[in-house]
Formats: structure tokens, sequence, C-alpha cells
């Protein structure tokens, strides 16, 4: 079943089993208002009202005659919704106007239903709801099929999406909104990114950076980065097993880039966008780069590279560089950048950087109402002194063990000058222990927050 069949266009005609929401403090009225033989059923059931309980009520043929979801004594987070697609029985649903956040339990419907079924076939949500009407279905629909999509990519294995995989998801996008897609590949990226080059060429799957750009060329400039790389052992400077063994996901912030990218698309958002990824595999080979090598970047920078298994960040430098040379209003790279991201905030807040307060407040704010919630971190400049080379530009990486997310972003942020701002987010893109809402795997973080963002940003 997809998005689509999933959440039916809301009619008053048709009939639909209803979800009620029932409080710790309205528990014995609520109760009292069901049926005797439903009265029985929610005490026989010991139903309590907890945050997400969820209780079918059936009528006397055994049919689901109403959903009780327990609201618990506090403000109800809406994502607890996303347990009902996966618990409720065959049929057809409404959720009741009584409840507060309607937009965003209807996602949350769509997103708790979605497994990862390319190599094993999913118990499939049969429960179907009918889209309130105060909640823009087209909306809700496009927002599930970016998420979709961005978990969709990074849950699969790093031997089924290499560099040429996620070339071929990147231009089957491009096509389906009618652009043209170019990459540039293997030896050819020796000249002008020359850093690309370096970390992708140990791999047999070569190093590519992808490029399509999209929209009206009056518009403003919105441009999207996105960190590619495929698998990261850490290259030389290798992984142990139990740090590499999630690294499939390291191209989870182009998984994001390309969801954000299908939603702005998807709703023409008035803006010239442009998507950037480069997509490389850090291997471990004779050919490798090597820890203490100094690349030249495109910028011509000359960066020595501390440890191989601070990659994102060169790979991402040489692309900025390019996407800072047409001077965007926005220029957003997502990376699954640093460990030290997830020490700092952990796996479901990713920190992000941008200089100007205005935009960094509209963006938590827009988190927050989005349920996609992010963290402002500072490009804090007194820690440029760290990233210091005793031979180079400057060092890839910040040593010392001090603020890695910061001294990550800093590096970054050296190669973007013309850009009016420049916006980084360190995602996780992924969710260790499942939620409602949020099966395990890879996750969307960050771009339905900047979806939301850019639309109220650039409205039409
Ligand atoms: N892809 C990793 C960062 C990462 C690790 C993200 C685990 C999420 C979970 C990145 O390429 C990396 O290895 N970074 C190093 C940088 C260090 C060598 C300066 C890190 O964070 O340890
Ligand atoms: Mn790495
Ligand atoms: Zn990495």
């Amino acid at each position: 079943m997809n998005f689509d069949q999933q959440l039916l266009a809301s009619s008053k005609t048709r009939t639909a089993c209803p979800i009620v929401p029932v409080s710790k403090a309205n528990l014995g009225k609520n109760i009292k208002s069901l049926s005797p033989s439903g009265r029985q059923w929610s005490k026989a059931n010991g139903f309590q009202a907890k945050p997400g309980e969820i209780l079918v009520v059936p009528d006397v043929d055994g049919k689901p005659d109403m959903v009780l979801f327990g609201t618990g004594a506090d403000d109800l987070d809406p994502f607890l919704a996303g347990k009902l697609s996966q618990t409720l029985p065959a049929g057809r649903y409404r959720l009741s106007n009584e409840f507060e956040q309607l937009e965003a339990m209807t996602l949350a419907f769509l997103l708790g239903g979605y497994g990862f079924d390319r190599y094993k076939t999913m118990v499939a949500s049969k429960a179907i709801l009918l889209c309130p009407e105060q909640v823009d279905r087209t909306d809700i629909i496009r927002i599930a099929q970016a998420v979709k999509l961005t978990r969709d990519l990074i849950n699969t294995p790093a031997n089924d999406m290499g560099p040429q995989e996620l070339q071929d998801a990147t231009y089957a996008l491009a096509k389906r909104y009618k652009v043209k897609p170019r990459a540039i590949k293997g030896a050819a990226l020796e000249k002008g990114f020359p850093m690309i080059h370096a970390v992708g060429r140990a791999s047999s799957r070569p190093p590519r950076l992808l490029d399509f750009s999209w929209g009206n060329s009056g518009h403003p400039k919105v441009t999207l980065v996105g960190k590619g790389v495929v698998f990261d052992t850490g290259g030389l400077d290798i992984k142990p097993s139990n740090g590499m063994i999630l690294m499939k996901k390291d191209m989870g912030g182009a998984a994001n880039v390309l969801g954000l990218a299908q939603m702005i698309m998807d709703a023409k958002l008035p803006v010239r966008l442009r998507v950037l990824i480069p997509a490389v595999e850090n291997s471990v080979g004779s050919d490798a780069f090597r820890p203490s090598d100094v690349l030249k970047s495109r910028k011509g920078l000359t960066v020595e590279v501390g440890n191989t298994d601070a990659e994102g960040r060169l790979v991402l430098a040489d692309a900025l560089a390019l996407a800072d040379d047409e001077k965007p209003e926005l220029l957003i790279d997502m990376a699954t950048l640093t460990g030290a991201a997830r020490v700092a905030l952990g796996p479901d807040l990713p920190p992000f950087y941008v200089d100007d307060d205005d935009i960094a407040a509209d963006i938590t704010e827009c988190g927050t109402r989005a349920c996609d919630p992010l963290w402002r971190m500072p490009y804090w400049r007194g820690y440029e002194a760290m990233l210091a080379s005793k031979i180079a530009d400057t060092n890839s990486i910040g040593g010392g063990g001090f603020g890695g997310s910061i001294t990550a972003a800093l590096f970054l942020n050296k190669f973007v000058e013309k850009a009016t701002h420049h916006i980084h987010f360190d995602i996780y893109g992924w969710t260790p222990t499942a939620k409602p809402g949020k099966p395990y795997g890879g996750e969307a973080q960050g771009i339905r927050a900047l979806y939301r963002f850019l639309s109220q940003r650039y409205q039409k």
C-alpha cells in the first residue's frame, strides 16, 4: 500500500472507525460514555490512557467500533500516532477533531508504517486513515515520500549503494523533474576536485561529483550539498569493527539532500535549486590517500590530512568551493560528519551551524513545529587555531579531541566566502532505537524542518 492509498482524501460520505483521545484526567468520564460492552472491554483490558496507549473497542460483531488513544497527563507527543499504523487491524479510521496536532499525527501515522522491504517482506500496515479536513493531504504525502526516499537510500547497504547507485538515484530524481544531471567521474576529478579524487581513488568503484540544477534562474539560489560517502572504512586510519558497522549510512547527508530536493521540486518552491553530491567510497588500498599527505583543494588552500577518517570534510570542501562560485543566497550542507556531534547531542538532535541569528531562530522554530528537532551550535572562531598546520594552509582536523563537531564546521566554512549564508548540518541519519513513527534504521533528519523553513521564506 502506498501513501496515496494509506491516506484517503477526506470525505463526509466515507465511514470510518473514530480514533478518540482519552486523557488520564478524563479516563473515568470517557469510559462511562462507552456502550456497556465497551466499558467492560476497556476495563478487562486495563486501559489506563498512558501516552500512546491504543485500545481497539469492538462492536457486537467483533469489528472495530472505536479506538481509544491515550494522551497521558501532559501534552501529547503527536509522533505517538506512529504506533497506530502498526497496531490497528485492517480497516478505515479517522482521527477525532479533538486532537490538537492533527497534521503531525497524520504524518506520524504514515511514517510509522515504514519498513525497509528490499531484501525481505515486511508485515505491511493494513490500516487506512481518512485525511483530516484541516490537513493538507498533498503536502503530507509529499513529506512522507521524501522521508521514505531518504530512509531507503540510507538503509541500502554499500554493496548495493555504491557511487554509481547513488548517481542512479540522483539522476532518477533529476529526470523526474525534467532537469539534466551531470557527473564528473574518476580521473576527471583530479584537476578540478582533487580532494574528492584523493578520498575516493582507492576504491574500485570510482568517485564522482553529482550535480543538477532546477527552477527559474531568476529565483533566489538555494544550493544543497550532501556528503555521499557510500561506505566509510576510515581509510588507512581504519575504524575498529564497532565503529565501522553502521558506515553504510555515511551517505546520509546525500540521502537527506535528495529527500529535501524532492520536496522542493514537487512543491515547486520559487527557488533556483542546485544539488551537489560528492559520491565516494573511503576504502583501504595501495592507492589510498595517507595521513600526513598534503592535498591541494579546489579552492587553492593546501590541506594536511590529519586523519584519513576525516574524509567527509575533504569531499565536501571541494563541492562547497564549487557551490560558492555562483554566490547562492543559501548554501546548505548536510553530512554525517562527526562522532563528536553524537557525543554532544545524541542521535536524535542534530546540531546545525549558521552565522545569522534570525535564520538560526527560524530553523529551530521550524524544527520544533515539524517535530524535526535541531539544535544550533556556534561557528566558534576561537577554535580555528586548532586547525593550524605546520606545513600547509590548514590541517583537516582539530586534534586534541576538543569540540570536534565545531572544528569540522569551521573547516568547511573556510571553503565558503561568497554565499550569503552557509548553513551546515552535522546529522546522525540513523535511529538506533525504534520510536513511534521512527523505525530502526536510516532516518531523515533536518529536512522536514528545512522544507518548512524554505516554504515560509520563499512563499509563492
Ligand atoms: N562518518 C564519520 C563520522 C561519524 C561516525 C558519524 C559515527 C556518525 C557516527 C566521519 O567520517 C568520521 O569518521 N569522523 C571522525 C573524525 C575524526 C577522525 C577527526 C570522527 O568523528 O571520529
Ligand atoms: Mn570517517
Ligand atoms: Zn565519514
